[in-house]
This record gives structure tokens, C-alpha cells and sequence, in this order.
């Protein structure tokens, strides 16, 4: 059961299919739907894209603890579909254990998630090697989600439908 009265985040790594799984939700819940990089997005009006190439990543990692941080601050409980990088900072992870929120991680395996995710878009970290870096991003951030995980919810050879469901059951 999901409490009315916390937000329910997100997290896990790219291609998992928060974006997705977050709109469903905000419709079954009837709440609205933070997606932290739509969130930067609109605030620098700069893609995620031209962040990383301009500034790099570490000025990205502040903009997502500002969007992550203010999400959380939220009087109205919400649905915050995270990045995959929000659990890389202690401050990030310190912040969703805090705040009560109910985190769901959507795990899955990274070989799977190399068809589902393109490069391009809001990625540039896929851009080489996919499957190298989502391996390697697999392996280096495992511990991080189990560790800010509520609930683990494996995707793997599940339909968006089917996750909904083990997330509200
Ligand atoms: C990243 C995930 C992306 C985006 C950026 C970095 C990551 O978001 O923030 O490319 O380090 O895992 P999604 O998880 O929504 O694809």
C-alpha cells in the first residue's frame, strides 16, 4: 500500500521505464507526475544533452539534488520519477530517507535494458558503449538502490500494466 500522504519516487537505471510507469501511476493515484530532468530542463531551459557537454556532469548532479530536494519538499504528495544518477550523491539518498517517501526501485537486468534505451535525447552517457555503461552503471549503483529501496520491483519481461500492479499491490 502506498500512503496517501507520501510521495512515491521512482528510481532505478535508465530504460527501466520511470518516465512511463510514473505517468500510469500519477493517473491511478491521481497525482501529479515530477520528472526530475523535465524539471532541470525547465528551469535552465537547456537540455539535459547540452548541460552534460557544456558544464559536465558534476554541474548536472547539483541541478538534480536542487530538482530532487525542492520534489521532496512538496507539500502535495506526488509521483517523482528520479534519474537514474539521483542515488550517486549521499545527500540524495539522505534526502529521500528523510523525507518518508516510499521508494520503488525498478530493477532490472542491463542486458535487457540495452533494447530499450537510446542514445541520443537526454542520454550522452549512452552515446558509447551502451551496453558497457549500462553494465558497469548496473554494478556501481546496485547497492546504492537497494539501499533507498521500499520496495524492489523487477521489470524484467513485465509490461508497464503489470509493474502498476506490484507497485499498488
Ligand atoms: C542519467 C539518467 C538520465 C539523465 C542523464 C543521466 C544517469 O535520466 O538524467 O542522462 O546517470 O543515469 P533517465 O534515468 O530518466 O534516463
Amino acid at each position: 500500500m502506498i500512503p496517501h500522504d507520501r510521495h512515491l519516487v521512482l528510481v532505478g537505471l535508465m530504460g527501466v521505464g520511470k518516465s512511463t510507469v510514473g505517468r500510469v501511476l500519477g493517473e491511478r493515484l491521481g497525482r501529479r507526475v515530477v520528472d526530475s530532468d523535465a524539471v532541470i530542463e525547465a528551469r535552465t531551459g537547456r537540455t539535459v544533452r547540452e548541460i552534460f557537454e557544456a558544464d559536465g556532469e558534476d554541474a548536472f548532479r547539483i541541478l538534480e539534488t536542487e530538482a530532487l530536494l525542492d520534489a521532496l519538499a512538496e507539500h502535495e504528495p506526488t509521483v517523482i520519477a528520479a534519474a537514474g544518477g539521483v542515488v550517486l550523491r549521499p545527500r540524495n539518498r539522505e534526502a529521500l530517507r528523510d523525507s518518508g517517501a516510499r521508494v520503488v526501485w525498478l530493477a532490472a537486468d542491463p542486458s535487457v535494458l540495452v533494447e530499450r534505451v537510446r542514445s541520443g535525447g537526454h542520454r550522452p552517457a549512452l552515446d558509447d558503449d551502451p551496453a558497457g555503461t549500462l553494465r558497469r552503471m548496473h554494478e556501481t549503483r546496485e547497492a546504492l538502490y537497494r539501499e533507498v529501496a521500499d520496495l524492489i520491483v523487477s521489470v524484467d519481461g513485465r509490461s508497464v500494466g503489470e509493474v502498476v500492479e506490484a507497485i499498488l499491490r
